[in-house]
């Protein structure tokens, strides 16, 4: 567990699966992403969060009593077999402040939280993709280690995808 000024990130467990979905929906909602609802996500991560290879923290504020706490924000990572090394590729499929706690450091007690929870779990690497024109993003990760990684000058590496169902 850690904390920045404000917040307490601890890992998410099935019992979270609703704040989780809430979460997501909200951070979609906010770029005009499609998105499936709340609910919908929520169902998901109930399974999601069962698993070994999936990693949920949340970042939460303490409220005055009697309220407890609620969640400001999360991070969602899974792990991948590799034969490329002796452990897992972590990924981080999302990291989401909500955006009246952003810039208080909590987004960086999350990711030290995320690298410290998939170097446990022997993880080799961690892999972000981030859009390329979202540069407080970019900045973000760039000053806590991470490298662009361009094949390149004259060609770049797209992503493609055909739906199964
Ligand atoms: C990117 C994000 C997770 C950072 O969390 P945070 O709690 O604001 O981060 P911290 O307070 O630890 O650090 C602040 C840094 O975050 C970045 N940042 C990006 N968007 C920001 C925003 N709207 N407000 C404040 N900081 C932002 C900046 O790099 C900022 O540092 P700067 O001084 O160089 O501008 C958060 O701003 C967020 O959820 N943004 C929207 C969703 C998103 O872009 N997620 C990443 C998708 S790959």
């Amino acid at each position: 567990m850690s904390s920045s000024e404000r917040a307490v990130v601890r890992r998410a467990t099935v019992a979270d699966a609703s704040v989780v979905g809430v979460l997501l929906y909200d951070f979609n909602t906010e770029f005009e992403t499609p998105t499936p609802s709340a609910k919908e996500f929520a169902a998901r991560f109930e399974r999601l969060l069962a698993r070994d290879d999936v990693l949920v923290l949340l970042a939460e504020v303490t409220d005055l009593p009697p309220e407890g706490s609620h969640a400001v924000g999360f991070a969602y990572l899974t792990l991948r077999p590799t034969p490329y090394g002796d452990g897992p590729l972590a990924q981080l499929e999302e990291l989401y402040i909500r955006p009246r706690s952003r810039g208080q450091g909590i987004g960086t007690a999350l990711l030290t939280a995320a690298l410290a929870g998939v170097t446990e779990r022997g993880a080799i690497e961690m892999h972000i993709d981030v859009d390329e024109i979202d540069l407080g993003a970019r900045r973000f990760y760039e000053r806590h280690g991470f490298v662009n990684i361009e094949p390149g000058t004259d060609h770049r590496m797209l992503f493609y995808l055909r739906e199964i169902r």
